[in-house]
């Protein structure tokens, strides 16, 4: 079976990226909207300590972030202008692995067939969030490439992301260079230590500034966005979240760093 025709497969090829509309039902976004509620209420007691700035990713080079990769962990906006309540940025990065709720969405038929659409031998899901991107205070995403925070050798990363609301221009939705995805990686984000990571350059050149598309999508939709795709988003300034679901993939037959900041424990722990 495949997910996509030959006309998604030939545009995907061509620009970097594809919006599939109805990927997911109303009801699926409801119940990964209600779980993705469930987790914050039950994390709230750690929400003082993860603050979480979209503007210095460095800033999370530290031990919260770092075992995120194997919890479901909470992070929060660093701009607090807002009620306690609203401040959350982020869930991530295992709810894939650790909930059920996410675990079963992900593990549909219809997310395998796109895998194998994509070209992937052994698929490999290796991180996943729930982006809140709130009302007035969701901060902005700069450019960057997926690659470089999940890098193999050669390079496999694709990011899924879904809209769980209607993304506009208002409240931050995604922008993409088509065809970006011919660009070289320019940074990696590697360990350096125990607790720390950091940017390693790999072309000084900076990631172009013009060139990007609003990618406006309904809810539902699923983004497909190639590993070397230069893609960012605005800060939301509507009165409106801005929610997403996101899923990383590797492949599984290509090299996997140890130098990579996600490192998957084969016991994942439940928060
Ligand atoms: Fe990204």
């Amino acid at each position: 079976m495949s997910y996509l025709n030959s006309a998604q497969k030939a545009a995907y090829e061509r620009d970097g990226f594809l919006a599939i509309p109805d990927f997911a039902t109303p009801a699926e976004i409801q119940s990964l909207r209600e779980r993705a509620a469930h987790w914050v209420e039950q994390l709230s007691s750690e929400m003082d300590r993860s603050v979480f700035s979209t503007e210095d990713q460095e800033s999370n080079s530290n031990r919260y972030f770092l075992e995120s990769a194997n919890r479901i962990s909470v992070f929060m906006e660093s701009e607090d202008n807002a009620g306690q309540g609203h401040r959350v940025n982020k869930l991530g990065h295992a709810m894939h692995r650790l909930d059920p709720v996410f675990r079963g969405f992900t593990e549909q038929g219809k997310f395998i067939e796109l895998f194998r659409d994509l070209g992937f031998k052994q698929p490999r899901a290796v991180q996943s969030m729930y982006i809140f991107k709130q009302p007035r205070i969701g901060g902005l995403v700069a450019s960057h490439q997926d690659s470089a925070f999940l890098y193999t050798e050669p390079h496999s990363v694709i990011g899924f992301w879904l809209a769980i609301d209607d993304a506009t221009l208002d409240n931050g939705c995604l922008w993409a260079i088509p065809g970006g995805q011919k660009e070289v990686l320019r940074r990696r984000f590697v360990r350096e230590g125990e607790d720390t990571c950091s940017f390693q350059q790999l072309d000084p050149r900076p990631l172009p500034e013009e060139g990007y598309e609003a990618l406006e999508v309904k809810a539902g939709t699923l983004v497909l966005l190639h590993g070397q795709l230069p893609h960012k988003s605005e800060a939301n300034r509507s009165g409106k979240t801005r929610q997403a679901f996101t899923l990383h993939v590797v492949e599984g037959e290509a090299l996997y760093p140890e130098s990579n900041w996600l490192q998957i424990k084969a016991e994942p722990s439940i928060s």
